[in-house]
């Protein structure tokens, strides 16, 4: 008998909607038995035939001597993860006489089988409930757990299901589904507040500057004078994601698998800090099966390299294009997705590698301290707007030091957003090609800015980058016009990054 069941094969952040054929007869000749999938299914879709037989039997049905053929469309799309189990075994069921084959027909489902029959929940719910309502199959039979993110996306009607016997009775009428467990708070919470950081004025201001224009920093300094501190910090004072940046924040982390059951619409921009032994796949996304990387992970918010020199080089370079476009393409034999990669990068790094930070100074020689350096340099360093250097504070600042807030700063940063989007910048950036009409300089600008270029043999795009950092800078200052110490503050903050 020929059933039908409908899930979605996710690649990248997107859902395809897969129909699922599955011909079961409940046979009597073990020997002649069979458990075929066909239509591209990856290793742990084909091991789902062992959940599926072992979860049927303790719903009741043995399929020791049944005949099972499942078909899964559209054939050429490559279909992954154990997410295929329950409607798979919704249909085989249905193939038994367990529950009518309309009942299963009639709605989506996702979820990965336990042998006893419970339900674990599996990546990229909230792609998969976008697309189960644009394809008008909107109740998603799904695990209890990831209800409460399957009904963040409007008109979803999530039924959380706790084992394969809790879904078959839930259609069959007999049970209700799980209560939703209620969305999580905002993490705000958990983002530490810059009022723990003395002194430091300058790379407090950089840090007000990169928030407020989405710009890139580099940090300098010996050990233990705060850079980590400090980026851990930017979170909370950037802007919170309004719907639609929560919404895309929330889809990558789901789909990464990296979303913390019930923990509701990502509201507090992320931080991702990836170790420097990270490789590029990890950074930029890819793999076997398409993930996203830390690029597109931080996308809304902060990427953080500690100990940039540490990094390696081929992980830094494939950087350069997610930083610049915003996006990242990853292509496979299987085919090519384009993700967001859109972040402010904080980059952090001793000045040499003993760190400066014996009682005598630095230790090094000039050629360790350059070959040092240089592993950072180049093409990336091109790409960081605000450079600042961190010395050791003294003692007395530490303990009488009475910073600003998370909350005072975050506020500044809100306002001079609030100018920027008034001028019809996103996220405060300004296209590169609109930079002269959305931040004209006036003449004795132009000079300072020409003047750096020539002494600092900036490239164009370093002489746009000034530009940008200028306007942010008269933004946080409440200016409609750019005047000459706000492209000074923005040629002396480059200047840190390149020194
Ligand atoms: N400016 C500061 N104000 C208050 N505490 C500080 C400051 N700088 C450092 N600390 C203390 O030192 C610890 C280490 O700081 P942090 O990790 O930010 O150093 P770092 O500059 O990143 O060092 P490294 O180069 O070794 O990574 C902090 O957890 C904090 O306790
Ligand atoms: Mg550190």
């Amino acid at each position: 008998m020929l059933n039908r069941a409908h899930a979605f094969a996710l690649t990248g952040l997107d859902a395809t909607p897969v129909e699922i054929e599955v011909y079961a007869n409940g046979g009597t000749d073990p020997h002649r038995a069979c458990f075929t999938i066909v239509g591209l299914p990856d290793k742990a879709l084909q091991e789902a035939k062992a959940r599926i037989r072992s979860a049927a039997i303790v719903a009741g049905v043995n399929t020791a001597s049944s005949i099972i053929l499942v078909n899964l469309a559209p054939a050429e799309v490559r279909k992954e993860g154990a997410g295929f189990d329950l409607p798979i075994a919704l249909a085989v069921l249905a193939g038994h006489g367990t529950l009518e084959g309309q009942l299963v027909d009639e709605v989506a489902a996702v979820g990965e089988l336990a042998f006893d029959g419970r339900l674990r929940p599996v990546p990229g719910i909230l792609s998969i409930a976008e697309a189960a309502v644009r394809v008008g199959r909107p109740v998603l039979l799904c695990p209890a757990e990831c209800a409460a993110e399957a009904a963040l996306v409007p008109g979803c009607r999530p039924v959380g299901c706790t084992s394969l016997q809790h879904a078959v009775r839930i259609l069959n009428g007999e049970a209700r589904p799980s209560d939703l467990r209620p969305a999580g708070a905002p993490r705000d919470a958990d983002v530490p507040d810059l009022v723990d950081v003395r002194g430091q004025p300058s790379a407090r201001r950089a840090l007000e500057i990169c928030a407020a224009g989405g710009h890139n920093l580099l940090m300098i300094g010996p050990p233990g004078v705060g850079k980590t501190m400090l980026a851990k910090r930017l979170p909370g004072i950037l802007p919170p994601l309004d719907d639609a940046q929560a919404l895309l924040a929330t889809r990558i982390h789901s789909a990464a698998g990296v979303l913390p059951p019930g923990s509701g619409l990502l509201r507090v921009p992320p931080f991702r800090a990836p170790h420097h032994s990270a490789t590029t796949a990890a950074l930029v996304g890819g793999g076997t099966r398409i993930r996203p990387g830390e690029v597109t992970l931080a996308t809304g918010g902060v990427l953080f390299l500690d100990e940039l020199p540490e990094f390696r080089r081929d992980a830094l370079e494939a950087l350069r294009v997610p930083i610049e476009d915003g996006t990242v393409r990853i292509s496979r034999a299987s085919g090519s997705v384009v993700l967001p990669s859109r972040f402010a990068l904080i980059a952090a790094m001793n000045p040499c590698p003993c760190g400066g930070g014996g009682p005598d100074g630095c230790t090094c020689t000039r050629e360790r301290v350059i070959a040092y350096q240089r592993k950072a340099s180049g093409p990336l360093l091109d790409r960081i707007d605000v450079g600042v250097r961190l010395e050791r504070p003294a003692p007395e600042v530490l303990r009488v030091d009475q910073p600003e807030s998370t909350q005072t700063v975050r506020a500044r940063v809100c306002e001079a957003r609030e100018r920027q989007a008034a001028r019809g910048c996103i996220n405060g950036e300004i296209p590169v090609g609109e930079l002269d009409a959305l931040a004209p300089l006036a003449e004795a600008c132009l000079t300072l800015v020409d003047q750096a270029v020539r002494r600092l043999g900036l490239s164009p795009r370093g002489m746009h980058r000034i530009q940008r950092v200028a306007r942010t800078i008269a933004d946080l200052a409440d200016s409609d016009a750019i005047h000459t110490d706000h492209v000074a503050e923005a040629i002396a903050v480059r200047l840190g990054a390149l020194a």
